[in-house]
């Protein structure tokens, strides 16, 4: 089983236009979060918190995953895209050389989800960009005596979600009854990020580590995952894949591997040369 290497509860944080969220892993994190560079999860009931959303702003070097809970994000890019993400569903956008994009939480009672950045490899920052969505019907849910695990990227007990096309990424959905226990297999090498969405648990080896409601715990190397809901039940989010251990230089929005390379993009933001046909 992994081992756990860092157990972070994250900072309130404001981003965007006044998008109140909790910034659960960043810049001091990538060491042990490697190839998960961010996480920041909304969660709230009044719309003053979020409704001026994320207008057009850039990405370079990076994948951005959002998943919704609750409530509905449109979106809309530089490569013509336009959609919403519905609650149960990500989006999984390749920012590659370049994208701008808006991101817009939409009025309602309740605004719930995460979004995570993964590190692109050095040969795939300046891929072409694309995106995908994982919707409803593309999500399988696993029926287990323990509970229930969403697969929405790589796969759990034979069951497939989305393939992912740079870092080989698994993303589960994991609802566990009250006191039962979960092994998750993981690849050896992966790092995994799991964060508590409600309820407590118990994680690593033997169950030794306690980690209570919206937590993020960190695992290194071994072959698996072990969780074991408290006695309300626990629903998190487990994300796991391989580090890249490559140099990274991180300004905002756009995360290369030299300051070269970053001073570069923002030159090209203020040319108008940014975006790449
Ligand atoms: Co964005």
């Amino acid at each position: 089983m992994k081992d756990i290497i860092k157990i972070v509860k994250g900072h309130p944080a404001v981003d965007g236009v006044g998008v109140k969220l909790t910034r659960v892993i960043s810049y001091n994190d990538i060491k042990e979060a490697d190839p998960f560079l961010l996480l920041d999860a909304f969660d709230s009931d009044n719309p003053d918190d979020y409704i001026k959303g994320f207008p057009l702003h850039p990405h370079r070097g990076i994948e951005t995953v959002t998943y919704v809970i609750d409530g509905q994000i449109n979106h809309e890019d530089s490569l013509g895209n336009q959609g919403a993400i519905l609650p149960g569903e990500s989006q999984w956008m390749t920012a590659g050389r370049g994208v701008l994009h808006e991101e817009m939480p939409q009025k309602g009672p309740r605004l719930f989800g995460l979004q995570l950045w993964i590190n692109l490899p050095k040969k795939d920052k300046m891929t072409a960009p694309r995106y995908f969505e994982i919707n409803s019907s593309m999500i399988k849910t696993v029926e287990l005596p323990e509970g229930t695990v969403r697969v929405i990227a790589g796969s759990f007990n034979n069951i497939h979600g989305a393939d992912t096309h740079f870092v080989k990424a698994l993303m589960l959905d994991i609802r566990l009854n009250p006191g039962k226990e979960l092994s998750v297999p993981v690849d050896q090498e992966s790092t995994v990020l799991v964060y508590t969405l409600e309820g407590d648990g118990h994680f690593g080896p033997g169950g030794t580590q306690h980690a209570g409601r919206r937590t993020a715990v960190i695992f290194g190397e071994g072959d698996g995952v072990y969780i074991r809901a408290g006695g309300k039940g626990l629903h998190l989010m487990l994300y796991a894949g391989r580090p890249l251990h490559e140099p990274v230089a991180w300004g905002g929005p756009i995360v290369m591997n030299t300051q070269d390379e970053l001073i570069h993009a923002f030159e090209e933001l203020q040319l108008g040369t940014f975006i790449k046909k």
